[in-house]
């Protein structure tokens, strides 16, 4: 008898697939990195500013036994884009899972929300996503699978509960993750056949550097939380965990499907005691 009261463990494993983690260098894709590794993938993990969190993160999956690799990129650049895929090609031989998760968040107003804002989150959060996924579907084709997994390929992209939720001061944020929403599915429809799988994960409030003000004091966390009826702030561990699952064969009937990752955010808790 198993010493889980008798109950099996089924294992979710990645043994002998290669993998993809945009923006790993923290939060999110750190966490997701080092649960793909754990779960024996080859990973290659992406960061834009700071290589040396980056290697800390690879150092960390390492710790697993796995094979681990660290590229700059920003992927909001074709080129850049490109040659992170071929520097994948050569480090990982293949490539079986992208998780394409890097993004940012650049608040205003509506009103002075500047050109620039607008673009760079519409570059980095839905049109980085676009060239990435670009690059791995065209991978998958041409390796045509393997028997590490049943399908040809998988992505899962880093969407939000933003891509239902309006958003207010955020509104590029939104637009990128509404965006996402319709990218990931128009993708699923047309690449199913082909045996490729695209899902996203949609976080809610998770404890990362890009929400910090959000939890960092016991007032913010408080207000926040009438947010979660879950009562607790997400952590990344959280989404990478939903993200392993998505990316292995146990969700492999899994097709175009959003998993929400929000204590619940998603079902207006404010309406609890009203409405
Ligand atoms: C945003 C966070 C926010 C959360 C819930 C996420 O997509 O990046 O800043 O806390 O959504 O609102």
């Amino acid at each position: 008898m198993s010493d889980d009261g008798g109950k099996e463990m089924t294992e979710v494993s990645l043994r002998g697939q290669r993998a993809i983690v945009t923006g790993a260098s923290s939060g999110i894709g750190a966490a997701t990195a080092k649960e793909l590794a754990a779960a024996g993938a080859s990973v290659l993990l992406t960061y834009h500013s700071s290589a040396e969190d980056a290697e800390a993160v690879a150092d960390d999956a390492r710790e697993s036994g796995a094979s681990v690799h660290v590229a700059r990129a920003d992927i909001s650049d074709p080129a850049d884009c490109a040659h992170l895929f071929e520097e994948a090609d050569r480090f990982l031989g293949g490539l079986d899972i992208l998780v394409a998760n890097a993004g940012v968040q650049e608040d205003a107003a509506f009103t002075e929300l500047s050109l620039e804002a607008w673009s760079k989150v519409i570059d980095v959060n839905l049109t980085g996503q676009f060239l990435c996924a670009q690059e791995a579907v065209r991978r998958f084709r041409q390796q045509g699978g393997s028997d590490a997994s049943a399908a040809l390929g998988k992505i899962i992209f880093t969407s939000s509960v933003h891509q239902a939720i309006p958003w207010a001061g955020h509104a590029n944020y939104a637009a990128a993750k509404g965006g996402l929403k319709l990218l990931m599915q128009s993708m699923a429809q047309e690449l199913s056949a082909e045996r490729i799988r695209v899902n996203s994960v949609a976080p809610g409030a998770i404890k990362t550097d890009i929400n910090k003000n959000a939890w960092q004091d016991e007032e913010a966390e408080e207000q926040l939380l009438k947010l979660i009826p879950y009562g607790r702030v997400g952590v990344p561990e959280d989404v990478a965990r939903a993200i392993l699952w998505l990316a292995s064969d146990a969700s492999d009937y899994v097709i175009g499907t959003t998993l929400f990752v929000d204590g619940g955010m998603m079902l207006f808790p404010a309406f609890r005691d009203g409405g």
